[in-house]
């Protein structure tokens, strides 16, 4: 371990010694919290609120008739309600977690902003037009709330680790990013790719070109299907190349994530802890090393949550905590999932234009590219609702 990895990691922990001493000497007072939309991800937040020290969950406003009375008898909630603005007008907690379907966290991230509540967070894809989540950043920034991102790659400990190291220069200067496996679901998911690439990059992303296929995915509505190849010029004038979900190497498929390589070492995220290369070996390969990732701070509500691999919620929360509490940078916010909506919405629009270069940030506001029927509507209204015994348990 060189000094300055010793130096981010030493600052890491005394972050969290912070957080834990002053939550013992009481001067961090707990914060009330409600989950609007407590489905299946809802549930994941509500127990790790429920388990957090310095979080106390309050009130769930949850649209399901029948869903609602369970999940408030599993997390121990009597304040229940059917949507977002019954509940204002009885509670307004600290923090508001919108875990609806896509189509209704406008409104319920908006309607918690103007009645004072202090910290807010969504989950992904924000919304399906540019204006709509361009109206949630700014109702944040106008009642000054912290607007959150959630259950995303970017809020990971070792993600945020390796951005750290990049930023302080251990690795020297960026000098080329590659993201790989962007098809399927370009907003659904694809926003894990674009929030990690432009949290390694420090930068926006300011120029795309793409190409896309297949065909009858460019003419639809939905990023259903959508697989895209092309690059991405960033602010700092650093190239990023983009490549779908295969691309021929023979038949291989291709991995799905972001590298992004300096002078003499690569970041290469592949939805896991960062692997990091630096130097070469004998055969003057790429050589891995030891990350020295610290700890994670909360292991054991990732563990009563049941969060395994997916423990990035936690540190996602408490980043939204920290934020609230001392004006600290979040680790995924509502501008970043903005910024990936944008970015593939950029993308579809290059590909139908004829692969033309388009500029960021986007003139037409109205643009918009929705997610899959399940992420847009819930599974609810498509036909697969959870059971009222899978609410009503712990997920394995
Ligand atoms: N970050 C991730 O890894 C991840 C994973 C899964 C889902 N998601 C996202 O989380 C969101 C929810 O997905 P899910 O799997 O929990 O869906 P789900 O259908 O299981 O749950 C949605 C819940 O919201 C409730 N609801 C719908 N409209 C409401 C309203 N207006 N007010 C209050 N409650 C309302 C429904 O009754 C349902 O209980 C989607 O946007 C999805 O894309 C993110």
């Amino acid at each position: 371990m060189n000094r300055r990895t010793f130096l981010i990691n030493a600052a890491a922990a005394t972050a969290i010694a912070t957080r834990a001493k002053e939550l013992q000497a009481g001067k961090r007072k707990k914060k009330t919290v409600g989950i609007v939309g407590c489905g299946r991800m809802g549930q994941y937040y509500a127990d790790v609120y429920r388990l957090l020290p310095d979080t106390e969950l309050v009130a769930i406003a949850e649209w399901n008739d029948d869903r609602r009375p369970v999940v408030g008898k599993r997390f121990g909630v009597s304040a229940l309600y059917k949507d977002v603005n019954s509940m204002l007008r009885e509670v307004v907690p600290d923090i508001v977690a919108v875990i609806t379907p896509t189509k209704f966290m406008k409104e319920a991230v908006i309607a918690s902003a103007e009645a004072g509540v202090k910290g807010i967070s969504t989950d992904k894809p924000i919304a399906a037009r540019l204006s709509d989540a361009d109206a949630m950043v700014d109702a944040c920034v106008k009642n000054n709330v912290v607007f959150a991102g959630g259950n995303l790659q970017r809020a990971m400990w070792q993600v945020q680790h390796a951005a750290r190291r990049l930023d302080a220069g251990e690795f020297g200067t960026r000098t080329g990013a590659a993201m790989h496996g962007f098809g399927g679901e370009i907003s659904g998911g694809g926003c894990q790719h674009i929030s990690v690439l432009r949290l390694f990059a420090d930068a926006e992303v300011e120029e795309v070109i793409a190409w896309a296929s297949p065909e009858e995915a460019l003419q639809g509505e939905t990023d259903e299907g959508l697989n895209i190849n092309g690059r991405f010029r960033m602010t700092s004038g650093l190239e990023c190349q983009v490549y779908g979900l295969t691309h021929t190497h023979g038949d291989k498929k291709n991995r799905s994530g972001v590298d992004l390589w300096t002078d003499d070492a690569m970041i290469s995220w592949s939805w896991g802890p960062p692997k990091i290369f630096q130097g070469t070996d004998a055969n003057g390969n790429r050589k891995e090393i030891d990350p020295h990732y610290p700890p994670h701070p909360e292991p054991g509500v990732v563990k009563g949550a049941g969060l395994g691999d997916s423990h990035y919620l936690v540190t996602s929360i408490l980043s939204l905590l920290d934020a609230v509490e001392t004006g600290s940078k979040l680790w995924i916010s509502g501008h970043d999932l903005r910024q990936a909506l944008e970015v593939a919405i950029a993308c579809k629009l290059s590909a139908q234009l004829g692969n033309q270069a388009v500029k960021l940030p986007l003139k037409d506001r109205s643009l918009s590219l929705h997610p899959r029927p399940y992420r847009w509507l819930g599974g609810d209204a498509i036909g697969q609702p959870q059971t009222a015994e899978e609410a009503s348990e712990k997920k394995s």
